[in-house]
């Protein structure tokens, strides 16, 4: 069984609990895309574990990890978590794997992220500020320095140097700031390499072998389907196929090897950064799910704007997907509040539309038509049995199966990995 799990909106749908969750069941845990802009929150008893870019599946004992080549990483933040899971008493040596041809953030890249946003006024995209986007350019322009190129020195010496005559020129005349000297940034990344020498493997053959020994496989997306770099609510997005298709891309597994996808979608909608939010609320109900649903940031403390539950959105994302199923987060966070909105339609110009537009200038002034749904006074925080929901919660979570056409098979109503509702679990129930 080979499991996909994606975020369905911007982001922080609480995949890292979903994924930690399924996780037992499965082997195999694999990142496809993204880098340490991601932030995985893991409750485990009192616990509090953020993870950027190591798999969530990891903290499950005896399973296998794997960064596939899709992923940007940044050595020093990788091994930093490495360090902190050591901490923790988890040792990730012989079961986390990384591909040799994951392509790397260069000190350059952050530099240069930090600095383009800053010339871009209201147009700022408000990235986390890792590098991430200027990393992946580098990868599509062919000027990027992968993993395996850290074990070629002369080669990797040579690319350093090229990319640096380039990139000094920008850094010190267009943007004004220090430039960098290749010499630094070569002797920094071969201590790296040393250090993450054992864990470098060719992962697509890792993966095929493994499945082709019947292994289970969960495949991690990060960030969400609406900050794809092709589906997302472009240029508001990260740099990454977020979305289904990164799978394949990112780990070298067919897309005809995969069964299942299950998207994690918010009981309500959260988004951090800039970008158009129809469905958001600026009101004292955004700051009340806020509060209540601790909305900020896990990588940059940032707080998230919110909004209600939005369909169209959702139903976009199930259908770019080809979803099978959804995970639906933080239903507790709606209790007690007297009525709950879905956004079922945008208004633009005075028409409604039933399905999300593309052109941003259409979304940035698209206006929700809202559906009420009576709310619950009782509380749904750690109920594990789908019967024991307050009659207007199903009744709520059986119009957004409706509404974006697609069956639930988890609800969870705590951060804690056991106060969940399992009503199929797609390893183990077919
Ligand atoms: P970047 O990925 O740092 O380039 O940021 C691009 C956009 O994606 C910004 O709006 C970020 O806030 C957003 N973003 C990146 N990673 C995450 C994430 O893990 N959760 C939610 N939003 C994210």
């Amino acid at each position: 069984m080979n499991l996909i799990v994606i975020g369905t909106q911007w982001g922080d749908e609480g995949k890292g609990k979903i994924v930690d969750l399924l996780s037992e069941d499965a082997d195999y845990v694999v990142r496809y895309q993204g880098g340490h802009n991601a932030g995985h929150t893991i409750v485990i008893g009192d616990k509090k574990i953020v993870l950027h870019l190591i798999p969530t599946g990891l903290l499950q004992p005896g399973k296998t990890g794997v960064i596939g080549n899709g992923v940007v990483i940044n050595p020093e933040a990788l091994l930093q978590e490495i360090a902190t899971l050591c901490k923790e008493n988890i040792d990730v040596s012989g079961r986390l794997f990384i591909s040799e041809t994951a392509h790397l953030i260069m000190p350059y890249h952050q530099r240069i992220d930090l600095e383009s946003e800053k010339t871009k006024g209201k147009q700022k995209i408000g990235t986390t500020g890792r590098g991430i986007g200027p990393a992946y350019a580098d990868k599509m322009a062919r000027n990027g320095i992968r993993v395996c190129d850290l074990y070629d020195a002369e080669r990797f010496r040579e690319k350093l140097e090229t990319n640096l005559k380039e990139i000094n020129l920008i850094l010190e005349q267009v943007y004004q700031v220090e430039a960098f000297d290749p010499e630094d940034i070569f002797k920094e990344y071969l201590v790296y390499a040393e250090k993450i020498k054992p864990y470098v493997l060719n992962t697509s053959l890792l993966l095929n072998q493994a499945m082709d020994d019947g292994k289970q496989m969960l495949f991690e997306g990060a960030q969400g389907t609406h900050l794809d770099v092709d589906h997302g609510t472009y240029p508001f997005v990260t740099s990454s196929n977020s979305g289904a298709g990164g799978a394949s891309t990112g780990t070298g597994v067919g897309p005809t090897r995969f069964d299942e996808v299950l998207g994690v979608t918010k009981a309500y909608t959260t988004r951090v950064g800039s970008g158009p939010f129809p469905a958001e609320l600026t009101d004292q109900m955004g700051e009340t799910l806020r509060e209540k649903g601790g909305e900020f940031g896990a990588t940059t403390g940032r707080p998230r704007r919110c909004g209600w539950f939005d369909a169209l959105q959702v139903r976009q994302t199930v259908r770019i997907n080809h979803m099978t199923s959804l995970a639906l987060t933080k239903l507790d966070v709606l209790d007690g509040i007297p009525e709950i909105s879905i956004c079922v339609g945008y208004e633009v110009d005075g028409k409604v539309l039933d399905e999300m537009p593309t052109a941003l200038s259409h979304l940035e002034k698209a206006k929700p038509v809202l559906r009420h749904f009576p709310g619950w006074t009782e509380s749904t925080y750690g109920v594990t049995d789908y019967e024991k929901l307050p009659k207007n919660a199903k009744t709520y979570l059986e119009a957004i199966s409706t509404l974006v056409a697609c069956r639930i098979d988890i609800i969870s109503t705590s951060s804690k990995r056991g106060e969940t509702i399992v009503l199929r679990n797609p390893f183990t129930d077919k």
